[in-house]
């Protein structure tokens, strides 16, 4: 479905989700990740995801992995239609928000230098680059960023708000999550 329908909600994933996760990766970046290596993601030991879907469609995932306090973005997606809403940034910062509460206290990442609308999402979340890595997508370098989840947890996500779920979400208003 198109963006401006009915507002997204947010999931953990489960291994079922490798299909459809490999279809909206291979979208959104060139070459993508068959669902033979997202299932083997989504499975692995301290693998934690979170799914933005809208009427059953998945809309965005973003895939981080623990390792004992220390989590990762594995990888993070939002279909092209979606983009630019404020959805990335709500649902990262949500995936940030389950890390923590599995005792994730810093994540790192590694992103294109050349990947403008990824560096600025990092970036507003409060990544800072820690480092860089040469020619580490073929020809281009990543930057190597990281955030501090203890800084973090206890304020309010600086995403846009959900535009669409204000004006489209029946729940009556109640306490907003914090990450
Ligand atoms: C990067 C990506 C996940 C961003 O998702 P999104 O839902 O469009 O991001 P948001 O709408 O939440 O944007 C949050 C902030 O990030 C920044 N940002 C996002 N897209 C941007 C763009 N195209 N240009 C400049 N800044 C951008 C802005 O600061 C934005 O806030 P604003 O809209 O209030 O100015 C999305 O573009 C995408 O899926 N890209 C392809 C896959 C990819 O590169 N993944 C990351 C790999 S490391």
């Amino acid at each position: 479905m198109t963006a401006g329908g009915t507002a997204p909600e947010f999931r953990a994933t489960g291994e079922a989700d490798a299909s459809a996760m490999a279809r909206l990766h291979a979208r959104c970046f060139a070459p993508g990740w068959d669902e033979q290596a997202m299932r083997a993601l989504l499975t692995a030991p301290g693998a934690l995801g979170r799914i933005a879907e809208t009427e059953g469609d998945m809309i965005a995932f973003a895939l981080l992995r623990r390792i004992i306090d220390e989590g990762e973005v594995v990888s993070m997606a939002v279909a092209p239609d979606w983009r630019r809403r404020g959805l990335g940034c709500r649902l990262l910062a949500d995936a940030l928000a389950a890390a923590a509460t599995h005792g994730v206290c810093r994540v790192t990442l590694e992103v294109a230098a050349d990947n403008a609308p990824a560096q600025a999402l990092y970036r507003r979340l409060g990544f800072a680059a820690v480092g860089r890595r040469r020619a580490y997508y073929g020809g281009v370098d990543a930057d190597v960023l990281a955030l501090d989840l203890a800084g973090v947890k206890a304020a309010a996500p600086p995403c846009a708000p959900a535009a669409d779920a204000a004006e489209t979400d029946p729940r009556p208003p109640g306490p907003r999550p914090r990450w």
